[in-house]
């Protein structure tokens, strides 16, 4: 093989991020689907690009598709690359190709597979991982689970997965005992790709590397928080994937509720994995039995004409909803959770709204709006502090004024990875810390299957707007700070 490329991304070189990397067999299940197209490789070659990839690694790529041309198959990668990725490089390209193989799986035999696992894991070397990455839908998981234990290919991989992690708390059990009896809790990485984005990681950031934050954060400051993840786009074409999982399992119990543990957690005695997921555990423990009459569901008008939906379907495709955390910290603060699709607009935003002030004494002080922190979670992240400030002029007049930190100009040059390759290195480093143990996942299914077993009906809403007209009542009087 030849010469890796040099670190052209984060600051520092090789040795600070990836010299300790194993050599390693990256094995994509799924790899003629969609994720693998989008995501994965794209997100592989992108390290590799950066210097952020082992230094021996190869790729094999698997689907139960047989292909007309095996060998063809590193140029259907170099197409998803080029789609997602923009131009690349030739040189740089013939190097990362010359480790990517396909070798198919037809009517679930694996035998080819395993056997060049094996070739692979022998080149690289004794100190060479495997790292299993499952992209493919969660009704073949475990037999692909149990196939790779049934050739031993176990012993010390990595097994990474996508959601949902079972559909219900009985679900996600016999998927975890499937997996235990394969793998290790410490060998399983489920994703969940919110928590690789940058803008999320800097909740951390701004609560524990700052003086000024932590102090308030709790209920003796802060009256409300909102976790507001709206989208513009409808199901585009999604329809057995909405019909069969509905926006609260595929927003509310994962993201959403991943979302909230950041932002409620306490300070983690070490920010390393066990550390942070104890803490995290800790917040869904306490949060309070939901409450039906404090969640709204609504479906966009026109939802039911979609191809492959259902004329009749109540599947959801909004959730609004009032959580608590009854714990030290956040006694009496409700959370406030929003998503759905046919939203006004895309936006991912964490609202900390301020008690006021225990005396009004600026003369004619009527405003009653509280100063918010707002965490604009996009890829290009921002935080602001919405605050009051005095006018400028002769009288001790009052406005609402900005305190505003935008990320990328607070440091330019600066290198963020797409939450896929950030997560995929984590892998490959070993460090679980943005992934979802089992234990979470079955403290949230634990919670949130009383609902599900009786969930309200979906009121309609209209495309481009915030949703059904409960939903924007359920905060009460200060309302959603969406739109701003
Ligand atoms: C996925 C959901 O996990 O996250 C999608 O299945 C959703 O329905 C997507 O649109 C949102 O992710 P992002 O990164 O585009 O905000």
């Amino acid at each position: 093989m030849s010469a890796q490329p040099q670190p052209n991304g984060p600051a520092g070189s090789r040795s600070d991020t990836t010299a300790h990397l194993d050599p390693h067999v990256v094995v994509v299940f799924g790899a003629t689907g969609d994720l693998a197209r989008r995501k994965l490789f794209p997100g592989l070659f992108h390290l590799w690009q950066a210097g952020l990839m082992p230094e021996k690694f190869q790729i094999i790529c698997s689907s139960r598709a047989t292909l007309d041309s095996p060998e063809a198959f590193p140029v259907m990668v170099l197409e998803a690359v080029r789609a997602f990725r923009g131009e690349i490089e030739s040189e740089m390209w013939r190097d990362f190709a010359a480790r990517i193989r396909f070798v198919a799986a037809p009517d679930d035999d694996y035998g080819d597979l395993a056997q060049a696992v094996r070739a692979a894991l022998k080149e690289l070397g004794s100190d060479a991982k495997s790292l299993f990455y499952l992209a493919i839908p969660p009704s073949a998981t475990e037999s692909v689970v149990r196939v790779i234990g049934t050739f031993g290919l176990n012993e010390g991989a990595k097994l990474v997965l996508e959601k949902p992690f079972g559909r219900d708390l009985q679900s996600a059990r016999q998927l975890n005992a499937t997996l235990h009896e394969v793998f290790d809790e410490r060998q399983i990485y489920r994703i969940d790709h919110f928590l690789g984005k940058e803008a999320v990681q800097n909740i951390l950031a701004l609560r524990f590397a700052n003086g000024l934050f932590e102090p308030v954060w709790n209920h003796q400051h802060v009256c409300y928080v909102q976790i507001d993840v709206p989208e513009q786009l409808d199901i585009q074409g999604r329809s057995e994937f909405m019909e069969s999982t509905g926006t609260f399992r595929d927003m509310i119990s994962t993201h959403l509720f991943q979302l909230l543990g950041f932002v409620a957690m306490e300070p983690p005695v070490r920010l390393d994995a066990d550390s942070l997921h104890h803490e995290v555990v800790k917040v869904f423990r306490a949060i309070r039995p939901l409450d039906r009459d404090r969640v709204v569901f609504g479906q966009y008008e026109g939802y039911c004409d979609e191809a492959g939906v259902d004329a009749c379907s109540v599947v959801e495709t909004f959730v609004a909803m009032e959580v608590h955390v009854d714990d030290w910290r956040w006694v009496g603060v409700p959370f406030y959770l929003r998503t759905g699709k046919a939203l006004a607009a895309s936006r991912r935003t964490v609202t900390l709204g301020f008690r006021e002030p225990p005396l009004k004494m600026f003369p004619g002080d009527v405003d009653t709006t509280c100063n918010e922190l707002v965490l604009e979670l996009t890829d290009d992240p921002k935080i602001f502090v919405d605050v009051r400030a005095k006018v400028p002029g002769p009288e001790l007049a009052l406005g609402r004024g900005r305190m505003r930190i935008d990320l990328q100009e607070a440091f330019p040059g600066s290198w963020p990875l797409e939450a896929y390759e950030r997560l995929l290195l984590d892998v490959m480093r070993g460090d679980a810390t943005l992934f979802t143990s089992t234990e979470e996942v079955e403290l949230i299914w634990a919670l949130c299957d009383p609902l599900l077993k009786d969930p309200p009906m979906p009121q309609r809403y209209p495309r481009a707007s915030w949703g059904p007209a409960d939903a924007l009542k359920l905060p009460g009087e200060r309302g959603w700070r969406l739109p701003d």
